[in-house]
């Protein structure tokens, strides 16, 4: 019966042509991709560049030998099983050669039917741990699964949009507003796209120093500088059939700017220290609360940088430009605490649904997120009253009503009512129906009340 071809990448190394030209003989009949290599410091150098499955090495070599290959595969590609071939075995080389995490310790000589027989299982095991980790990380997309909760028509437009220009391979600049839900956008998109099963990786370029950034970014070879014992990858090769998040990416310093467009441009990178470059495959989103032509103009951002990012960009509308989504957002924060703490769901009173409709969110849904955090915390019984607002938000209407303790002249009942209504009709840009809304009374009310109060609704 025809053995099943294997399939597997298979590295092997032996500074013996004879027996390296045998084994690649055989193995490729196995039906393995085999790389053989006289030179351990060749090997070492494939591993790092291409992803090899099971490693098949002598031990006694010239120049680097199999103990060195075994570590620095462990170290370059930790999954990748490695077994040790010896015509000097010893039971200390053997222990030394398991304890540095060999899959198997082969003496010769060998058969060739164990040989065989090792490398399949070793491929198993190897196969076995990829899909385990795919696995994780599908669980980890489940459970970070993306809810925007919106019922803005502005939003709904704009999340259309993301999902139509998500699937193509295009960078996207996100604006807006600290807050508004930048990054949670991004993450949206990674999940659209066709990269989605790959990593979604993010780092925020205002947190470094230069040097820093440059080195999260890109890795670096090593011995690149002092302290560079171990080849380091890079976010940016990490990220790899996947999508990196630069968060407020217009904080990035003009230099790093030029090395990232380069990557942009060139689908590849060079690790500090490297010259020989890294092929990628990355989708790139960015982010930034601040306006970008006015960054390009005063020269912080470079604007070849800046039309590469920006093949498409999202602006998020802030949170009181979408008055709408506030009761909406503040129930979802509702739910989602109380399933998190697997405690009954609190609700908010009339009043705080009527502040909050009133109040401007400098820090948008982020804010509110809080708020609604806090008053869950603060509230003893099930309901969220005025008293669990930060001050804050209270404030903002305590302020424009005149406290009455400190009235001179106190008004009627009619002059303070003309004078809320008024207060509310301002707020909400004249919004008649808004308007009633806060104040607790149907529409026609209102008329009535403006028409009585000869309320100026300009
Ligand atoms: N539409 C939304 N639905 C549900 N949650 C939201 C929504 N928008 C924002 N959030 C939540 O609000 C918080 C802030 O969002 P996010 O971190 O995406 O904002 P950002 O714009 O990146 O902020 P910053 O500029 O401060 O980095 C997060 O906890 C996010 O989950
Ligand atoms: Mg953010």
């Amino acid at each position: 019966m025809a053995e099943e071809k294997l399939g597997c990448n298979l590295m092997i190394i032996d500074d013996e042509h004879a027996a390296l030209n045998n084994l690649e003989k055989v193995f490729t009949k196995q039906g393995c991709n085999v790389y053989s290599f006289d030179k351990g410091e060749d090997a070492i150098t494939e591993l790092r560049h291409n992803q090899i499955d099971v490693v098949l090495t002598d031990l006694r070599m010239k120049g680097i030998d199999g103990f060195e290959v075994l570590k620095q595969s462990k170290k370059i590609s930790p999954d990748t099983e490695v077994i040790v071939v010896t015509g000097y075995a010893t039971p200390e080389t053997a222990v030394s050669a398991m304890q540095l995490g060999a899959f198997y310790y082969v003496a010769k000589p060998f058969r060739l039917d164990e040989v065989k027989q090792v490398v399949r299982e070793a491929y198993i095991k190897v196969k076995l741990k990829r899909e385990n980790q795919i696995l994780k990380n599908e669980i980890e997309t489940y459970k970070g699964k993306v809810n925007i909760i919106t019922q803005n028509e502005d939003m709904q437009l704009l999340l259309k949009t993301a999902r139509q220009v998500a699937v193509s391979d295009c960078s996207i600049l996100i604006c807006g507003e600290s807050g508004t839900g930048k990054e949670l956008l991004a993450r949206y998109l990674h999940n659209h796209s066709l990269k989605a099963e790959g990593p979604f990786l993010g780092i925020n370029c205002g947190a470094f120093t230069e040097e820093l950034l440059a080195n999260e970014l890109f890795g670096h070879e090593k011995g690149a500088y002092t302290g560079a014992s171990q080849l380091k990858r890079g976010l940016i090769e990490t990220a790899n059939k996947g999508t990196l998040l630069l968060d407020e990416v217009t904080e990035m310093p003009q230099s790093m700017q030029v090395n990232l467009l380069r990557v942009l441009q060139e689908h590849e990178l060079l690790r500090l220290g490297g010259t020989r470059p890294v092929k990628i495959d990355v989708r790139f989103l960015a982010t930034t609360n601040r306006d970008p032509k006015t960054l390009i103009s005063s020269g912080a951002l470079r604007q070849d940088l800046y039309y590469r990012l920006n093949v498409v960009t999202f602006e998020l509308p802030s949170l009181r430009n979408r008055k709408d989504d506030v009761v909406l957002l503040a129930n979802h924060f509702l739910d989602r605490h109380a399933a998190i703490h697997n405690q009954p769901r609190k609700t908010m009173t009339n009043e705080v649904i009527k502040f909050l409709q009133h109040y401007s969110f400098p820090g948008n849904v982020r804010e509110l997120e809080n708020i609604i955090e806090r008053g869950v915390a603060l509230a003893v019984d099930q309901k969220i009253g005025i008293e669990h607002l930060p001050v804050s938000v209270t404030q903002l209407i305590q302020n424009k009503i005149p406290e009455f303790k400190q009235l001179t002249e106190l008004p009627t009942l009619k002059q303070q009512e003309k004078n809320y209504i008024e207060f509310v009709l301002e707020k909400t840009n004249g919004n008649k129906t808004a308007a009633a809304n806060i104040l607790g009374i149907d529409r026609v009310s209102l008329w009535r009340r403006i028409k009585s109060l000869a309320l100026d609704t300009d």
